[in-house]
């Protein structure tokens, strides 16, 4: 059990030590009952070469565990100092331009760089080692924010020569390289693995192939960085304390599917104002990457950083409305958060972050924000430590495919077509009908979803087809869209058949034209008509021929080959063909979406989708809610707590009756108030 429901980001060296117990015992008084420290802390920790000093450290643990707070210590990896950057320029990542980035910011580290890799080991074996009996220290960050700020940095030479030796293990020759990335364009052939080069900034496009494959290798790299520091740890602390990572949602710079191997769990970084939004992140845009976090360990997680007030860097996004900053917070409980830490303790009043706003303003004066946390965390730390460990009952997934987003920012296809948004575009008809739904991986047992929705499965192989046909078979509802089975997994194009490639039997369907639309639409219409009562616009052209449905960015024109059509297109050469088919298989169906459903289009898809499976919202509650209102609910040994979200600035009701006892939260007369929440026994 970890039960530590709410926490902040410290920084106690950013302050005279006098205040620490100041700010301790103000943290008591909230409810607070953890703190990460000392992610970026390397000149604090080392300000030498060699002089460790840890102690000022201890002393902040200290003063924290005697108020009951316990600490999470960041390693400080995405810092190093100017001390050893001086004596070791090359540690400095350089950009595909060749520019070397420097020394100023955060993230000026080479994480192939073998001699930082040393002082890396050094820091963490030396902080394990003086942490390791600590009480007051219960778990470990590694590095933080893996991908921010590097994106396809580094490509120095120690890049360059890791990768060479990456490709020599995927591919054993030379020759298998050059088939694999089809080098006999433009005379790219290699006659040796010491040739190849990263995807530097080259006089015109880089070869899709290689791209991929840099992907690939640069999200191993940082694994494999993490890992060096993961398995120090492992073999020196006592093996109660957790290790971490604090993951961006849907940043697809290391893979977290692949980082998580090494972690007993992992957290998230929520900043729905960002930078400098003059308005918050959609609700579905919230729940996307909160559920896209459950979706990696397939468990609870964190909030390692939550907005607590205004923020931005060199300019400022809107303050947050009163109620919006908890809401997030129970958000992401109701997604299956277990834990919530505000980002930060105290405004600091130095550096980059000085308009990053904390619980406390740079005075350290507790106000507004202070009161309005307390209030929340009073609220809902009770439920929160009954709830921990409990889970969402889902019946909805979505794939979530790191390869196949790196393959479409290689190559969008279309202007406009991003893998992300695609995914976002279906995530959004569920949200907005309070369909639960989980992430999966692409070969994850899909047996108990009645539906699984896999966008752009856009490279694929014989085993993919295999698997997603035997979920169909034993009664599974699986869509494909498209740009299915376009290429193989090397960023190849398919050359076997016609498309949809490897998925046209289960799909029951070719397509043997397309048409990349743009930002044209194309209206559609139903078959069996339906649809025609829906009374929308199109969200891309505005029309409001045809309710609202529209194909947009894409077209498949598809041939029928043994699937029925169930909306054909109404407009073009290809009008009266089939943009949404449907082929039985077995006990299940494989649905076909040959377009970007306008978002009339998905809502009549996920309608039929919920129809035919009897997938319905938070299942058995029959709670009905104006739009705006989130419902969700999570689950534990037969317990059922069920989150009503208020989203909106206005007071909104709601029909739920004395059927549910009231957690926590507030619902006077089955009123919500504007950003109001209740939790309720299901
Ligand atoms: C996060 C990061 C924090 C802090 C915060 C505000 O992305 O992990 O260290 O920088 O943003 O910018």
């Amino acid at each position: 059990m970890k039960n530590y429901q709410f926490g902040a980001d410290y920084y106690p060296e950013h302050w005279p030590e006098q205040r620490w117990p100041m700010d301790a015992k103000l943290m008591k008084e909230l409810g607070l009952k953890v703190v990460r420290m000392a992610e970026f802390s390397w000149h604090k920790m080392e300000p030498e070469e060699g002089h460790y000093d840890f102690e000022w450290l201890d002393r902040a643990i200290d003063i924290l565990r005697k108020e009951g707070i316990v600490s999470v210590l960041g390693t400080p990896s995405a810092a190093p100092p100017a001390w050893m950057i001086r004596k070791h320029p090359k540690i400095q990542p350089v950009g595909p331009d060749g520019i070397t980035r420097g020394f100023g910011g955060r993230h000026h580290d080479c994480q192939s760089n073998p001699v930082y890799r040393e002082y890396v080991k050094k820091m963490v074996t030396a902080m394990a080692e003086h942490f390791k009996d600590n009480p007051g220290v219960v778990g470990w960050q590694i590095d933080n924010e893996f991908g921010n700020s590097h994106y396809d940095l580094c490509m120095c030479d120690s890049c360059k020569t890791s990768f060479q030796k990456w490709l020599a293990k995927r591919y054993g020759s030379v020759d298998e390289l050059n088939k694999a990335w089809g080098t006999y364009f433009w005379s790219q052939e290699y006659n040796d693995f010491s040739e190849v080069y990263p995807p530097v900034k080259t006089p015109c496009g880089a070869n899709p192939s290689q791209v991929l494959d840099w992907k690939r290798f640069h999200s191993d790299l940082i694994c494999d960085f993490s890992k060096v520091q993961t398995d120090i740890i492992r073999s020196i602390v006592p093996k109660e304390h957790f290790i971490t990572h604090n993951c961006m949602g849907f940043s697809d710079i290391v893979s977290y599917y692949d980082l998580s191997k090494q972690l007993d769990f992992v957290c998230h970084d929520l900043y729905p104002f960002g930078y400098w939004r003059d308005h918050s992140l959609e609700p579905f845009e919230i729940g996307v990457e909160l559920d896209g976090i459950r979706g990696v360990c397939k468990a609870p997680f964190w909030i390692m950083e939550q907005q607590s007030s205004v923020t931005g860097w060199e300019i400022m996004g809107r303050k947050p409305a009163p109620g919006q900053v908890p809401l997030w917070a129970v958000d992401s409980v109701a997604h299956g958060a277990d834990t919530v830490v505000f980002f930060r303790w105290r405004s600091c009043l130095g550096g980059t972050e000085q308009y990053w706003h904390g619980i406390l303003p740079h005075s350290g004066i507790p106000g507004k924000t202070y009161e309005e946390i307390g209030r929340l965390i009073k609220d809902m730390t009770p439920v929160m430590k009954d709830m921990e460990g409990a889970m969402p009952v889902v019946k909805a997934a979505i794939v979530r495919s790191y390869e196949q987003g790196w393959a479409f920012d290689i190559q969008p296809n279309v202007q406009g077509l991003n893998y992300y948004g695609q995914l976002i575009k279906y995530y959004k008809a569920f949200h907005h009908k309070n369909i639960p739904v989980d992430f999966v991986r692409e070969d994850d047992d899909l047996s108990g979803y009645k539906v699984v929705i896999a966008p752009l499965q856009y490279l694929a192989d014989p085993d993919l087809a295999a698997h997603y046909e035997k979920y169909v078979k034993q009664g599974g509802n699986l869509v494909l869209t498209m740009r299915a089975g376009v290429k193989e997994r090397n960023n190849l194009c398919y050359a076997e058949g016609p498309l949809p490639g490897v998925f046209s039997g289960l799909l029951g369907i070719t397509v043997e034209e397309y048409d990349p639309l743009g930002s044209v639409c194309v209206p559609v219409k139903s078959v069996s008509g339906s649809e025609d009562n829906r009374d929308a616009s199109c969200d891309t052209c505005s029309k409001t021929a045809g309710n609202g449905l529209c194909a947009s960015k894409w077209a498949d024109i598809i041939t029928l080959k043994g699937a029925e059509p169930v909306f054909d297109y109404d407009g073009e050469s290809y009008e009266e063909t089939p943009a949404v088919t449907v082929n039985s298989l077995g006990e299940g169906k494989a649905w076909y979406v040959g377009c970007e459903p306008s978002e009339s289009l998905m809502e009549a898809i996920v309608d039929m989708l919920a129809k035919e499976t009897g997938t319905g919202s938070v299942e058995g509650s029959d709670i009905k809610v104006p739009a705006g209102v989130e419902v969700t609910s999570r689950e534990k040994n037969g317990k059922k707590w069920i989150f009503i979200l208020n989203h909106t600035d206005e007071e909104k009701k709601t029909d739920i009756s004395d059927r549910f006892r009231v957690l926590s939260g507030a619902l006077k007369d089955n009123k919500l108030q504007p950003y109001g929440y209740a939790v309720l026994e299901g």
